[in-house]
């Protein structure tokens, strides 16, 4: 008994810890980062510092950060015409729709990758949004 009881607490300490991570999260930012190579680097750059009035930053804006939907549409239905703004600058290149082109796992994958990396920190996104989201805005 007396051996039971700190094996038991050790599995709770360590069950809190793997909770922080949802499952399948590192697959998921490992995959999203071949899919960032092959799709987004070119313009945002391998450290998503972006190129100033051209392409803006992936680094904690309130776009990567915040609302799910919000960033999840800018991937499917790409951006023009200087609707971005980031500390005072625009950007003149136009964001590419990607509904075509990419799978809704590709996209949760990217986008999990996008939000934890260049200093971000934030939810995954999952498959289930993207396709919910895709099947609203068709
Ligand atoms: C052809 C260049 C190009 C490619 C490729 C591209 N983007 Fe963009 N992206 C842009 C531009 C330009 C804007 C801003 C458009 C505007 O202001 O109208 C933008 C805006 C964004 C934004 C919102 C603004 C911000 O910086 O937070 C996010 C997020 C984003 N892109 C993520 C991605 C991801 C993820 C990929 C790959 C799946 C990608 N982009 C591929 C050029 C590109």
């Amino acid at each position: 008994m007396k051996k039971v009881i700190p094996a038991t607490i050790i599995f709770i300490i360590a069950s809190a810890f793997a909770m922080q991570q949802p499952a399948g999260l590192k697959a998921a930012i490992a995959r999203g980062k071949t899919v960032y190579e092959a799709t987004c680097l070119a313009c945002h750059q391998p450290d998503g510092s972006g190129v100033p009035n051209m392409n803006p930053p992936l680094v904690k804006t309130k776009w990567v950060l915040g609302d799910k939907k919000a960033l999840t549409k800018i991937i499917l239905k790409g951006l023009q015409g200087g609707e971005i703004e980031i500390d005072g600058d625009k950007f003149h290149n136009p964001m590419p729709p990607m509904e075509s082109t990419l799978t809704d796992q590709e996209i949760a994958d990217v986008l999990t990758y996008v939000r934890n990396s260049f200093g971000n920190k934030a939810s995954m996104v999952t498959v289930a949004e993207v396709k919910a989201l895709r099947a609203k805005l068709k």
